[in-house]
């Protein structure tokens, strides 16, 4: 790093935060009072006249010392899918920044009442939409509640999705606080982190229910711990805008939440690969000493993030002259070796009367300010720095324009951190969330100003809009690379997430699993963690177990902090950069697969990594599994997540198994201790999946091989089928039909090629199909030589397994063109 920039930082700002200090956010305790019908004339109401689904009704609480101030407006609507909102608002709600499109009304549904049934006579309106009730509404001059109640007869609830949280898959039993929080310690006991996503998936009786609170003010989710079969939930605000839906699958219902908040674009190829960062690669020289490295050890990879020492003191949109003099020509350079750069971005502008983007900022009246109308000032990275008003579009395009100076050096993508927006002048009692005081103003488009109360949880979501108007501006033809820390609901439709500040701990790499599939089900698919942790040193061994993992998540980058060990691939010896090599080369093999799973994340909302109940929701062993989970629809990945480990349990749910290294045939659903020495992740193919993948390159820009793989992995009935989806990689040409889609099936010793959509040319010529044979389990073989210890740093070779199995279990192989028709195998 820069050592110039970390004197300005110990000068100017308090480091209390970056100290970790203990700041445990509890929620506030407070007195709500029922809210109960009355008529418009003020009367108690009559709620079987006046409320059905798609009518209006009137809340107060009389008994309360707030009975004005509490009268609320409730519209209840239906829409087609089945999906009902309950709007309860004393003025106004305002424009929704989650919602990317309404269902269309369902008026007959809604004339009917709909599904939903009025419950409680006693003035408080309840409704009932199969297994759930929703009411219990409640007033407080901070805060709305209302409850969803499980009528599960005994049956709890099981609570999923939420964003991003530490622990468990299934959340009850706990308060959580949306409320997007720059969180440096990650323990389980610490909650909220970056990011804010109030939508639940909720399973009482087979059945699976949505439930969407569409409000960026701060929320507490008390789930299912003050009373086991309820879900209870305060906003603080004075509107409530619940989306409640049902659906008889997990798959349905993020469907439905997907088709209301949006999906993710599919990104270009090269975001696919593999990215290598740490905080920071300072100067140049050593920028080019690590993409040489990559090169001379022949590791496939694509990107090389720049952190913030590429700037200029922090300055954003500047770049350090000394240590990066000429920053397009080494970015040329590095594209020559296949690299695209991705810089980090941070909201925070420095307080700098000689800056021009501070200047400019200000003079037009573009930060943050407090109510009194000064502008705020906080301290980041560059010591003191005000805060862009990203609610307001014009800021927006002005920040967009911002972006010049960046993309006309040739930078590919945007790294953006710090959004919640972070700010170091918090304190562990009065401001432990270390962000921006709630006073804050943002002034937004209509002119009337909303506090950071309410806009806090959007800020990230408006910077990230930013950013994608930065590529539209600048790279329209091009798709655009946007990784974000912090967001709200529906940030997906312009960013990934990457999940913060983790510790190389091996109970980090444990919590990255659940971690990553709550954000995964909560329409966020690109996601990745810090391979390797990024506060304190790791081990060659976790190390090495993180990186055959993460190959195996959407996002795939190792990063570090400034004063740890270095977590490049050959940081931790000869061993651990062979099994590196071989889950790159792995990666890169897989990528028409990987590539094929983000089509249907754009298509359908199918997360790219999934919960093991998504695909089996009738089978309870499935329904805290925080340690095995899908990757695409065809792997099953369980990696190890502790120390010293030879063997892992994993269960298998129902179906044929593949041990992807030898082809070694479960059948589920059942209890398996894996071989599991330390360049084996425990990785399985589904049985009646058709796999493609190609040789790997070394970076996504080189030429494809002329040959695409076909794996058969054929089910109980030798029966199998697949896809592959390909278009040019970059570009919006796929939006007007320039893409092609290719379904596989397998039956019966024929295999059938179609195009179920013709629009590109395939870049292979030819496809080399294999059908795998399996090995029983119960042949009694032992299946792999196991070391006598895990540890790679004790190790003499280290076993790295052939993918795919090798040739010894292959029954048939075949070389058919790229086109539709039948072959014989
Ligand atoms: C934040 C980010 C981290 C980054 C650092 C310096 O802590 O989460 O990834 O390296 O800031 O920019």
């Amino acid at each position: 790093m820069n050592p110039e920039n970390r004197t300005d930082i110990d000068e100017n700002i308090d480091l209390a935060h970056t100290e970790n200090p203990t700041r445990q956010i509890k929620p506030p305790q407070r007195d709500f009072y029922p809210l109960r019908l009355r008529g418009s004339d003020g009367s108690a109401g009559r709620p079987d006249e006046q409320v059905k689904a798609g009518g209006q009704f009137e809340l107060s609480a009389p008994e309360s010392p707030y009975a004005s101030q509490s009268q609320r407006h409730v519209a209840v609507s239906v829409y087609d899918s089945g999906m009902y909102s309950f709007r309860v608002w004393k003025n106004e709600i305002p424009e929704s920044w989650a919602v990317k499109e309404l269902p269309a009304a369902d008026e007959s549904a809604a004339a009917a009442g709909g599904a939903l049934a009025l419950t409680s006579p006693a003035q408080v309106p309840e409704f009932t939409l199969g297994e759930l009730r929703i009411g219990g509404w409640q007033f407080h001059p901070d805060a709305l509640r209302f409850s969803i109640v499980c009528d599960g007869e005994g049956e709890l609830p099981r609570v999923y999705g939420m964003g991003e949280k530490m622990g468990r898959l299934e959340r009850s039993g706990r308060v959580w606080d949306m409320w997007n929080t720059d969180e440096p310690e990650h323990v389980p006991s610490r909650d909220p982190l970056y990011v804010s996503i109030p939508f639940a998936f909720v399973a009482v009786k087979g059945e699976w229910y949505g439930v969407f609170v569409d409000n960026p003010a701060r929320q507490y989710w008390d789930t299912a711990l003050s009373r086991l079969n309820t879900i209870s939930i305060d906003v603080e605000d004075e509107y409530l805008d619940i989306y409640l839906f049902k659906a008889d699958s997990p798959r349905a219902l993020l469907r439905k939440y997907t088709r209301l908040t949006g999906t993710t674009a599919l990104p270009p190829a090269w975001g696919l690969g593999y990215h290598q960062s740490r905080y920071s690669y300072y100067p140049e020289a050593e920028v080019r000493r690590i993409a040489e490295t990559f090169r001379r050890h022949n590791l496939p990879a694509d990107v090389i993030q720049f952190d913030i020492d590429y700037m200029d003191g922090y300055r954003i949109f500047t770049w350090d002259k000394s240590g990066f003099p000429d920053p397009g020509g080494l970015i040329t350079d590095l594209r020559d070796q296949g690299f695209k750069v991705v810089t980090i971005v941070d909201p925070g502008i420095k307080a700098d009367p000689e800056y021009s983007v501070y200047k400019e900022g200000r003079d037009r009246n573009y930060f943050c300010t407090l109510p009194d109308g000064s502008v705020y000032t906080g301290a980041v990275w560059p010591g003191k720095a005000v805060y862009p008003d990203f609610s307001r579009s014009e800021v927006r395009s002005w920040w967009a324009g911002m972006h010049r100076e960046l993309f006309k050096h040739g930078v590919s993508g945007i790294w953006n951190d710090m959004n919640e927006p972070a700010d170091f002048t918090g304190d562990p009692e009065y401001r432990p969330d270390y962000t921006v005081p709630n006073e804050l103003q943002a002034a937004t488009d209509t002119g009337t100003p909303v506090s950071f109360a309410r806009f806090h949880n959007l800020y990230a979501t408006g910077m990230n809009r930013a950013t994608r108007e930065a590529f539209q501006q600048h790279h329209p033809d091009h798709r655009g690379f946007v990784i974000t820390r912090s967001g709200y609901a529906g940030l997906q439709r312009d960013a990934g997430v990457w999940t913060g500040d983790n510790c190389s701990w091996w109970e980090h790499l444990e919590a990255a699993v659940p971690m990553l599939l709550g954000l995964s089900i909560s329409g966020v698919s690109m996601v990745g963690s810090d391979t390797g942790g990024f506060q304190e040193d790791s081990s060659a061994q976790l190390y090495a177990r993180w990186f055959s993992f993460a190959a195996f998540t959407p996002y795939f980058r190792s990063h570090t902090a400034d004063d740890t060990r270095a977590h490049e691939p050959w940081s931790f010896g000869e061993h651990v950069l062979d099994i590196s090599r071989h889950y790159l080369n792995l990666r890169y093999s897989l990528l028409p697969y990987i590539y094929s799973a983000f089509y249907r994340a754009e298509t359908e909302g199918e997360p790219v990594m999934k919960p093991l109940f998504f695909e089996w929701p009738q089978d309870l062993r499935l329904a805290e599994m925080n340690d095995e989970y899908l990757f695409g629809d065809s792997f099953l990945v369980a990696p190890v997540t502790r120390a010293d480990t030879l063997w892992r349990h994993v269960y298998l749910p129902e179906g044929n198994w593949y041990d992807f290294w030898d082809d070694t045939l479960y059948r589920g659903a059942g209890d398996r201790l894996i071989p599991a020495p330390i360049g084996r992740l425990p990785l399985f193919v589904r049985g009646g999946c058709i796999v493609p993948h190609e040789a790997p390159r070394l970076h996504t820009g080189a030429e494809h091989s002329s040959v695409l793989s076909l794996d058969i992995y054929p089910d109980e009935k030798g029966a199998a089928t697949g896809e592959l989806y390909c278009d040019a990689e970059e570009g919006w040409n796929y939006r007007d039909g320039e893409y092609s889609l290719i379904t596989f099936s397998f039956r019966a010793g024929k295999l059938s090629i179609e195009f179920q959509h013709e629009g590109f040319t395939p870049p292979w010529k030819e496809i080399e199909v294999r059908v795998h044979g399996g090995r029983s389990a119960e042949s009694g073989e032992t299946p792999v030589p196991l070391e006598t210890t895990a540890d790679p740093l004790r190790l003499e070779t280290v076993c790295l397994p052939e993918p795919f199995a090798g040739e010894q279990r292959i029954l048939v192989q075949k070389r058919v063109p790229v086109d539709a028709g039948q072959h014989s195998l």
